[in-house]
């Protein structure tokens, strides 16, 4: 601890910010240029011509530039922090941006000391360090991940960030559960499995055996390199199109048992509660859901031209096979263009080219999945499950453009 803690000061004695400051540390003694000295806070102009100053060393792991500022928002409460995707290319995203929701904060994992236990109704027991998960044969697929509660009572958000950024989309790489199953070797009569996370929560989820022996990962890699922190380094459960919270983080324990162990977030979390009092337990599947990301809440278009109108679409039930835009408030819908590739439990980029006159509108995206499950309006939505739910929220999203290229939630 005190030699941590002395690092600390050196570290920030040595004049090094947030941004990139690691790489020179205590050691900025040396005659090579500083590359913090040479990367002032955006605060600082540029060079008028680059072409006339020597750049700067590119640092051994490579920041963004100084004039790029976007950021996770956390959550009112600080619980949970969502992605910027109004400002977001492509469908990857990146590992520092991808959403996120803690329990009780991210722990501080050695991976040396790292285990993965695998017991209950298996014939035998595996206890796992990290060199030996990386050992099993390993896949890499891109896959959303979106939490369950995404949208929860946030029909208000301004932003695409504030309304429905707990979803994100990377790709994950990791062993195949079924892999580490078939090693164990399950028993007869078992027919769920019990995933615990090394959290000061303990998140803790049951999986039914067929989803687990299905598609699901045991991921250690997140867009090429290790899993981030908040990600759940250095190994998670990761479990394809099913809500975020099953898919549990810092994973440290895989019982393998006969039923569902009725844990606090499958039971008084988790469950929607439905207009008859009763709820609705283990929804596992995100349903089909698109957003226009540009234009959108909080954006200001600069005056009556020629946009391209474009967002994201996924379904946790496969690939998506069309979206559809109507920019007039749902009278007409036109196809819009699938960007390839369209992968399945992955974000689908679409665009729609859109020549705005300058009068009022609002704009909308529908999607449509591989089962033919369509996005919903929020009015059928509250119809089928009352207002007392807040999972699994996946209604049309409107956004209203202004006479002043202004751009409102128009479900607020
Ligand atoms: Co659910």
């Amino acid at each position: 601890m005190k030699t941590r803690s002395s690092n600390r000061r050196d570290f920030l004695k040595s004049g090094a910010g947030v941004g990139g400051a690691l790489l020179v540390g205590a050691d900025s003694g040396n005659a090579a240029p500083n590359p913090q000295s040479a990367q002032p806070d955006a605060a600082q102009p540029a060079p008028d011509d680059p072409t006339k100053v020597p750049g700067v060393p590119a640092r051994p792991y490579g920041e963004r530039s100084r004039f790029e500022r976007i950021l996770r928002t956390p959550s009112p409460q600080g619980t949970s922090s969502g992605t910027p995707l109004q400002d977001l290319t492509g469908i990857i995203t990146p590992s520092s941006l991808h959403f996120e929701r803690h329990h009780a904060g991210v722990p501080d994992i050695d991976p040396r000391r790292h285990r993965l236990l695998i017991h209950g109704m298996v014939d035998r027991p595996l206890i796992l360090t990290m060199d030996e998960l990386k050992r099993f044969p390993s896949v890499s697929r891109i896959y959303f991940m979106e939490c369950s509660g995404n949208g929860y009572r946030r029909k208000g958000g301004r932003t695409v960030q504030e309304a429905h950024g707990l979803v994100s989309c990377a790709e994950w790489t990791g062993v195949a559960l079924s892999l580490l199953l078939s090693e164990a070797g399950v028993q007869q009569g078992a027919g769920w499995i019990v995933a615990e996370g090394s959290d000061a929560a303990k998140m803790t989820r049951s999986i039914p055996l067929t989803k687990a022996m299905n598609d699901v990962l045991v991921a250690y890699g997140q867009n090429g390199e290790a899993l981030r922190p908040e990600q759940g380094y250095p190994v998670r459960l990761f479990v394809p199109g099913w809500e975020g919270n099953i898919c549990v983080k810092w994973l440290r324990r895989i019982k393998v048992v006969d039923q569902p162990y009725m844990t606090r977030e499958e039971t008084s979390k988790y469950t929607d509660l439905m207009p008859d009092g009763k709820a609705r337990q283990f929804t596992f599947e995100m349903d089909p859901k698109s957003l226009i990301t540009f234009p959108s809440g909080g954006q200001k278009l600069p005056g009556p031209g020629f946009y391209e109108i474009s967002g994201l679409a996924w379904s946790g039930r496969g690939a998506i096979r069309r979206v559809e835009v109507s920019v007039d408030g749902g009278r007409i819908w036109q196809d819009a263009r699938l960007q390839s590739p369209v992968l399945p439990i992955a974000f689908t980029r679409f665009r729609f080219g859109w020549k705005w006159d300058g009068a009022e509108v609002v704009l909308q995206s529908r999607c449509t999945d591989e089962h033919g499950d369509v996005q919903p309006v929020l009015e059928d939505l509250v119809r089928a499950r009352g207002e007392n739910w807040g999972y699994h929220f996946n209604p049309i999203q409107g956004w209203k453009v202004s006479a002043d290229g202004s751009v409102q939630n128009a479900l607020a």
